[in-house]
């Protein structure tokens, strides 16, 4: 063969083999960690999360285990996908097992492997957007049903499982309008779990609460004025005084953290986000002037225990006050209370007849249990807390970093395996428990 067909046949050769690898790799064995995979490489990053594919993918694994399956939707666009594995006593209170289908946005030239590829590495860490928070919950769930199932598991009670759309952009096309419906009301839930999150150390964290959220944006307004002047009460004046009494605020916060006397997630947390203040130039702003407005935007969180009355009391006296000439907006994200008046959290002690059976359930797998911690963020849990539901916040993810919402979010698949068998055990547990809840 002359040499220029030899490397044209290497060429060709050389290319097959490359395809065959890609065609290969495509279609992966059906196994979990393969079908967890497969949800992975599905982009529900926002800004534009693909919720079809992921709704087609898990009604694909729901009817190959027989589970019944209803898609709701409540804004357009935005699916709910409600899977259901009927109980023998359907008169029971049922319980759900909720996920969110969407992630926050990843960019992917920061990641070491891209994020929607799901890449496995040689010592088993599966990279992508969405392998902690909180994909790898959504399909444990199935997997877990399909292994109870294979060992002719009937569950007493029925078991729910939820993938709402939109959680990580406040969940008020969502879980808000799911939880508001009729449909939601006929499932009768008598308990529900939902995310966690990672846990560095050995033990399983659960999560009784999350902390809610404000919005606080002040404004000053004041007399303008030629910079080189000195008069009282002006806007910049006005505002910056404010930032002082609130940052002291934020320290006296973070110094009860620093000391070691209560976690960030107990405290209430004030950060400022953004200041808007000056007259624009066309090379900057105007220097010699003093303008009339400013203003500055802050993001609180609010443990359960926090009284928002004494919030918003300190803010109209001291953080924003009228007679500073000043005023104030607080955008709430989410309820405070349940509709008994009552903090959102969720006992963890024998007064919740389920927190035995959960606990026992984690250490029949040979888990251990930290003690139980309010969510220092936020998730869906509240909204269906606000409805006098027990709800314990729970990622079966040991031994893990937390890396939610980072670069090269990964979870390592013996952890996530372990997972599936943790989920068994809990749904095994709490779906025999026959005893109805008075809670
Ligand atoms: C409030 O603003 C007005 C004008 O905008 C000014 O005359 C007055 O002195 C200000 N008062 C205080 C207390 O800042
Ligand atoms: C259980 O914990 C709650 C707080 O979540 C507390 O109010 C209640 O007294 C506790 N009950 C028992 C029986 O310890
Ligand atoms: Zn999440």
């Amino acid at each position: 063969m002359p040499n220029s067909t030899h490397s044209l046949f290497q060429l060709v050769l050389t290319n097959l083999v490359v395809l065959f690898l890609i065609v290969s790799a495509q279609q992966p064995q059906d196994t979990p960690i393969a079908r967890f995979q497969r949800y992975l490489r599905i982009n529900t990053a926002h800004p534009r999360p693909d919720y079809s594919s992921a709704i087609s993918f898990l009604e694909s694994q729901a009817l190959s285990i027989n589970l019944q399956v209803k898609t709701l939707e409540f804004s357009p666009g935005k699916p709910v996908l409600l899977l259901t594995w009927p109980g023998s006593n359907p008169s029971l209170p049922s319980l759900l097992f909720n996920s969110h289908l969407d992630s926050v946005p990843a960019e992917s030239s920061k990641w070491t492997h891209p994020p929607f590829f799901a890449v496995r590495s040689p010592d088993g860490k599966i990279f992508a957007r969405g392998a902690q928070d909180d994909k790898c919950i959504g399909v444990q769930y199935l997997e877990a049903i399909r292994n109870l199932k294979e060992k002719n598991f009937a569950p007493v009670r029925t078991v729910h499982v939820s993938y709402v759309p939109d959680e990580e952009i406040g969940g008020v096309n969502g879980i808000l309008k799911f939880v508001a419906s009729e449909e939601f009301r006929k499932l009768n839930v008598g308990f529900a779990m939902d995310e966690g999150q990672a846990s560095p150390g050995d033990e399983f964290r659960v999560f009784y609460a999350d902390r809610s959220p404000w919005n606080l944006i002040i404004k000053a307004k004041g007399m303008p004025g030629h910079g080189s002047r000195m008069y009282d009460n002006s806007a910049m004046e006005n505002l910056m005084k404010s930032v002082e009494i609130i940052s002291r605020f934020r320290e006296s916060q973070f110094d009860v953290v620093k000391a070691g006397e209560a976690p960030n997630s107990e405290v209430v947390s004030v950060n400022p986000v953004y200041v808007k203040a000056g007259i624009p130039s066309p090379s900057g702003f105007v220097m010699n002037m003093q303008p009339s407005e400013a203003e500055a935007g802050f993001n609180i969180r609010l443990p359960p225990v926090a009284d928002p009355e004494l919030v918003r009391r300190r803010i109209a006296e001291e953080w924003a006050p009228a007679r500073r000439n000043m005023t104030y907006q607080i955008i709430e994200l989410g309820p405070l209370r349940d509709y008994m008046g009552r903090p959102l959290t969720t006992p963890t002690n024998d007064s919740n007849p389920w927190w035995p059976i959960f606990k026992q359930a984690i250490t029949a797998v040979g888990g251990k249990l930290a003690k139980p911690e309010i969510l220092a963020s936020t998730t869906d849990a509240r909204y269906i807390r606000q409805l006098g539901i027990p709800v314990l916040g729970f990622s079966p993810m040991k031994n893990t970093p937390i890396l939610l919402h980072e670069h090269n979010e990964f979870l390592e698949d013996t952890v996530y395996l372990e997972g599936i068998e943790v989920y068994e055990s809990i749904i095994r547990s709490l779906s025999s428990f026959e005893e109805s809840s008075s809670y």
